[in-house]
């Protein structure tokens, strides 16, 4: 069974300083990727720090569906006995990736070219997600998909029996379009190729290259140019997965709007194509400090320190630094809730096709909670009222949607008024630990309306 089980309310208000150590999860994008990689490798890849999250156990699931063998030996530490690449087995009954667009969508293109049928589905968020995205490259491969008017799921996808590799320039920026295409590749004779006008998240490519698999990467003027040759033999590795910089938004957002707060996050992931949030925020004034850099598996690691900055000022995101913060608009407008001045955050339409319309469910939540904001298709600005000047006082909906429920319970936190949210139980898609980790710092969350 997938899902984030039964709906519960839930509502923060201010309560003392948040202090302390947050210790957030693993990372959701290189959890996903780990397994897939895994399951495609021959032997045994170890995962350690693995994100148990909803949306990761939803792959886990789907990659013992297809033949990996998949064991959870506690702790996050996960082992995966991988079926090489072009081993996958159909899988006989519909896959059901829950909550998860990356995992429908890597997985989609990681089975793409194997001769195999298999059909897809996901809860009511992900049913109202385009697919046509993905399908559109995988065609180029010979594969086939049925799905639902608009390219919704449920879709089944049929592999291609003699897949040719493609030649792609990625019309959204969309790491999850990308890594479809570059998974799809490993199966197909020849070079696939990869042309990112605008750089999204590279994990793909680094844990491709980590695997053995041969993937060259050069920027040219024409934006970044990846290809993956086909039909590596994939050693299976040892990944330690590095904490969530996404997740790492909360604890820290929450330090920064929180009087009195002082919070350390260690051990996050900053990958500079995940790491706008932190730039955008120093830029506002922020006391966030990062301690302890550091290199592991790959992937740049350092540990944050936040502490309440009561001089934080709105600014100017530039649009082409919105791939790298793609999912911390929401938290990003919290804090620019409670900054001076207005934060203008711009080419951001990818937004609404995330788990909710996010533009949209923020733009809702903040005005119900006394902040002003202006919206347009790919533009939000919020008109900040300084620090604890929001009214609060509202429910705001989840919509479904992990990142916005977390968003609206921080600010509650900092809220004059407490912020409640309709439905807590999404956040279980992305950091199970929220509601514990949050309360341990000093938060005030109560379940069912407080
Ligand atoms: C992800 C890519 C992003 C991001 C998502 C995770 C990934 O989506 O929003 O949460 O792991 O590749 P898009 O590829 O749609 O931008």
């Amino acid at each position: 069974m997938s899902g984030h089980g039964p709906v519960f309310p839930m509502t923060a208000r201010r309560a003392g300083p948040l202090t302390g150590m947050a210790a957030v999860p693993g990372d959701k994008s290189i959890s996903h990727r780990a397994l897939i990689l895994g399951a495609l490798a021959v032997g045994e890849t170890r995962i350690s720090g693995l994100l148990q999250g909803q949306d990761v156990l939803d792959t886990a699931r789907a990659m013992r569906a297809v033949g990996a063998e998949v064991t959870d030996h506690g702790g996050g530490n996960w082992s995966v006995h991988g079926v090489g690449v072009g081993g996958f087995a159909e899988p006989d009954n519909v896959i059901d990736c829950g909550n998860s667009g990356t995992g429908v969508r890597l997985i989609m293109g990681a089975m793409a070219t194997s001769p195999i049928t298999a059909t897809f589905t996901g809860d009511a968020s992900l049913r109202s997600r385009p697919m046509g995205r993905i399908t559109a490259p995988l065609a180029q491969f010979g594969a086939q998909a049925f799905g639902r008017t608009g390219g919704r799921l449920p879709m089944t996808v049929v592999g291609a029996a003699a897949p040719v590799p493609v030649r792609y320039t990625l019309p959204v920026a969309s790491a999850q379009v990308k890594s479809a295409v570059l998974l799809a590749g490993l199966n197909a004779m020849g070079d696939t190729v990869v042309i990112e006008p605008e750089l999204t998240r590279d994990h793909t490519e680094r844990m491709l290259a980590g695997f053995g698999a041969q993937v060259t990467v050069e920027d040219t003027d024409a934006g970044r140019v990846i290809a993956v040759t086909g039909f590596p033999e994939l050693e299976p590795q040892t990944i330690v997965v590095p904490r969530d910089p996404s997740s790492a938004a909360f604890p820290v957002a929450a330090a920064l709007i929180v009087e009195g707060s002082d919070v350390l996050v260690p051990n996050i992931g900053l990958n500079p194509t995940r790491a706008g949030l932190f730039t955008t925020l120093i830029e506002m004034g922020a006391d966030l400090t990062f301690e302890n850099e550091r290199d592991e598996g790959g992937e740049p690691v350092a540990d944050l320190r936040a502490r309440f900055s009561p001089d934080l000022s709105g600014v100017e995101v530039p649009p082409e630094r919105a791939p790298s913060m793609i999912d911390e608009f929401p938290i990003l407008s919290v804090v620019a809730a409670n900054a001076t001045s207005k934060t203008v955050m711009r080419g951001v339409k990818e937004l609404r096709v995330k788990e909710s319309d996010r533009i949209d469910a923020m733009a809702r939540g903040l005005e119900a909670c006394g902040v002003t904001v202006d919206e347009e298709p790919d533009m939000l600005t919020v008109h900040g009222l300084g620090p604890g000047g929001v009214p609060g006082g509202a429910t705001c909906e989840a919509r479904l949607d992990h990142r916005i429920a977390m968003s609206f319970l921080c600010c509650g936190m900092a809220a004059k008024r407490p912020v409640g949210v309709d439905d807590a139980s999404p956040i279980a898609t992305s950091f199970p630990a929220f509601e514990a980790l949050m309360s341990g710092l000093g938060a005030g969350l109560d379940r069912a309306g407080g």
